[in-house]
């Protein structure tokens, strides 16, 4: 039976790849992450099954290869960890490219609405009995417009559900998609007219901090930025400065781009805390979640299948359309 090393393994994966085991694999959950220290833990196995924050750069991609890993199966949607380049010819690389793009549409206009709506101001003050209303003013949705950025599989379910509020919506894609009927724009254009602004588009080279200075400069004062995409595609400290200056009206944050480090563990012991991070959570007007835009029953059912799948698929020696081709980055 072939054994898969599966890095960062949290409870709720293992409720969901030991029902769609069905005795396929053997599956040894590691608690740590994938990293130069840890890779030589795979030592024995036949693949590996790892997530966003490990780290696959060519250091351990080559100790892995060393150890006779050949697959890598990563369990997410995005691959920006992993150094394709380093990959190649040594480990095949899975990904799970739909999951639920519904788990983050809906979690991107549930921190929307969180934010807008003040309902993390309500909670608190309703369990301390305060009913005061004052300060708890939001805005309606029906009539804004908002501004996507990325109309890919979760894109174009967050429009659908923007459509619902009675928004107009912007859309930005250097690769519209031609069965998506939205005013394509751009960038700039968005980021002028938008009162909402929200981002689904992959972490690449040219993505990498498109939001920064320059570009909040362009958004309106009134504006809220949703980012449950990865989190360099914002340049964090800019994004701190334009929320404290008042350059920008809110942010919801599902991603960090230093959250590597952070995100899925409990730090809240930790004396040495990000800077950027402290005080963009210390911001009222600011929502962060930690990575869990992803995070239903559904999407972590349909994860577990598909990562064992494409192990199956390459133990069988079966064309899987889930490996990650160089040709297609
Ligand atoms: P997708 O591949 O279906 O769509 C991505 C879209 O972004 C494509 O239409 C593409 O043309 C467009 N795009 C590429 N570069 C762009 C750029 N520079 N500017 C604007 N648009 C650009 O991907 P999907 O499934 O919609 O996922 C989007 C992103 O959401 C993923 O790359 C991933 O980073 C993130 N994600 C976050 C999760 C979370 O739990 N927070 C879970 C799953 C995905």
């Amino acid at each position: 039976m072939k054994k898969i090393a599966f890095y960062d393994a949290k409870a709720y994966d293992k409720v969901w790849f030991d029902q769609w085991n069905e005795g396929r694999f053997k599956i040894k959950y590691l608690e740590h992450k994938l990293t130069e220290d840890t890779a030589l833990m795979a030592k024995g196995y036949d693949a590996v099954c790892a997530f966003v924050n490990d780290q696959l750069d060519r250091t351990v991609i080559d100790l892995l290869y060393e150890q006779g890993i050949r697959a890598v199966a990563l369990r997410c949607t995005g691959y920006n960890n992993v150094d394709l380049d380093a990959a190649e010819g040594k480990l095949a690389v899975y990904r799970v490219p739909a999951y639920s793009p519904y788990a983050v549409a809906e979690h991107a206009i549930a921190l929307l609405q969180t934010l807008n709506r003040k309902i993390h101001r309500a909670y608190i003050r309703t369990r301390d009995y305060n009913f005061s209303l004052e300060r708890l003013i939001g805005s309606d949705l029906n009539g804004k417009t908002v501004g996507v950025i990325g109309t890919g599989k979760i894109g174009k379910v967050f429009i659908k559900i923007c459509e619902g509020f009675g928004m107009r919506v912007l859309a930005y894609d250097p690769y519209p998609a031609a069965d998506l009927n939205v005013e394509y724009v751009s960038l700039e254009q968005l980021l002028e007219e938008s009162d909402i602004i929200s981002m689904h588009c992959p972490l690449t080279r040219e993505s990498y901090h498109m939001i920064n200075a320059d570009t909040l400069a362009k958004m309106k004062n009134s504006a809220i930025l949703i980012n449950t995409s990865r989190g360099a595609l914002v340049n964090s400290k800019d994004l701190a400065d334009a929320l404290e200056d008042g350059q920008i009206a809110g942010a919801c944050l599902d991603v960090y781009e230093e959250e590597t480090d952070m995100f899925f563990e409990d730090q809240s012991d930790q004396v040495r805390k990000d800077e950027i991070l402290v005080k963009l959570i210390s911001l009222p007007n600011v929502i962060v979640t930690s990575h869990q835009a992803y995070l239903t029953h559904e999407a972590l059912s349909n994860i577990a299948k598909t990562s064992l799948d494409n192990l199956e698929a390459f133990f069988e020696g079966r064309e899987c359309e889930n490996i990650i081709r160089k040709s297609e980055f």
